[in-house]
């Protein structure tokens, strides 16, 4: 089965067409970085009339890359949500009436579960039972993923995503937008135990993070060093980016050894972090857990993995109807 997903939930406009939820025939993302550049960030309104610009080309581009014909398509899949629901209509809407004009059944599907369903896309895709760690800009999550659509959440964060705290440190400190690429390149030139930043792990034995301690508690190095915090970037970058990890790295494995799951994932954004994907592969090791982590341009949003968890769906007779809305808030399922 050939389908054709659609991503727009927040600042990247992206098709692809995926064969069998495994094969990628192509993926185009247009960013929009350079958009919201100089706000520091996503400005709703801009992304959605920059969505309504590039969807047309952004799906022709995929049909045209996939080597197909637009009347080989299957089926297709789209993002409902979570996510700004001003962007997520452009590509929820777009997907409807392309289906409808040629009588195909189509699927809105869940933006995290697709995160999740990236693995699938590599030549070497877990087994399940596995425990999924998700790290994006919007979300911190832990899963127990028993099936492509059978996912429990086994905890969140409670204030800022892992991403969303990268941009934020990256902004008090003046280096640009988005945080998280920035920071993972400067902190190679820093000293990760120069500075020593707490780690937030609630209660140890589960599964919820709070990355808003470790937030003020840069953002009061900053205010208290002031003459030379800026000779330190690199450290506080490094220290910063090293309380995270630890935190992730550590729950992540936990669950691993609460679920007995000798398989684990990191998905999102920020799996395409260094140190976090090194420091993931180290604790894994140690523990003899098998590691999946996407490659990097599936890491961050795309439409093939929106393809790859609507191909189950859709195998499992699941179809959206076309009175269906898109949804904003984070929950799983379709
Ligand atoms: O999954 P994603 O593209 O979009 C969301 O669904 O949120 O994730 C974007 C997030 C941003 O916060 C960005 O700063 C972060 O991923 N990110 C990184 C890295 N590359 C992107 N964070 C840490 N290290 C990186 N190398
Ligand atoms: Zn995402």
């Amino acid at each position: 089965m050939k389908i054709l997903g659609i991503e727009t939930s927040c600042d990247e406009t992206a098709a692809a067409v995926v064969e069998d939820g495994t094969t990628i025939l192509s993926s185009v993302v247009a960013s929009q970085i350079e958009v919201h550049k100089p706000y520091g960030g996503v400005v709703p309104e801009l992304a959605s009339r920059k969505h309504v610009e590039a969807i047309v080309p952004v799906v022709q581009q995929a049909l045209e890359g996939s080597g197909i014909a637009p009347e080989s398509v299957d089926a297709v899949a789209v993002t409902r949500g979570p996510g700004l629901v001003g962007a997520l209509l452009v590509g929820f809407t777009f997907a409807k009436a392309w289906a409808y004009a040629r009588n195909l059944p189509w699927i809105g599907v869940n933006h995290l579960e697709g995160h999740i369903n990236s693995v699938f896309l590599t030549a070497t895709p877990p087994a399940f039972p596995f425990v999924a760690l998700l790290v994006s800009g919007g979300h911190t999550s832990i899963y127990h993923v028993t099936g492509h659509t059978g996912v429990e959440l086994m905890g969140q964060t409670r204030d800022d995503a892992a991403g969303e705290a990268f941009d934020k440190v990256a902004k008090m400190l003046g280096l640009g937008y988005p945080g998280g690429g920035i920071i993972g390149k400067l902190s190679k030139k820093g000293d990760p135990a120069a500075i020593k930043f707490p780690r937030s792990y609630l209660d140890k034995a589960a599964f919820d993070f709070s990355f808003s301690g470790l937030k003020s508690a840069v953002r009061r190095y900053i205010e208290t060093h002031q003459t030379d915090y800026r000779e330190r970037t690199p450290d506080i970058t490094a220290g910063f980016q090293e309380a995270v990890v630890d935190v992730l790295a550590f729950k992540l494995i936990n669950a691993a050894r609460v679920k007995a799951c000798r398989t684990i994932a990191v998905v999102g954004g920020v799996a395409a972090n260094e140190r976090l994907r090194e420091k993931v592969a180290a604790e894994a090791a140690e523990s003899g857990l098998a590691v999946h982590i996407p490659p990097l341009e599936l890491c961050g949003d795309n439409a093939a993995m929106i393809a790859a968890v609507g191909y189950h769906y859709l195998k499992e007779g699941k179809r959206s109807a076309l009175g269906d809305d898109v949804f904003s808030t984070t929950r799983m399922g379709i």
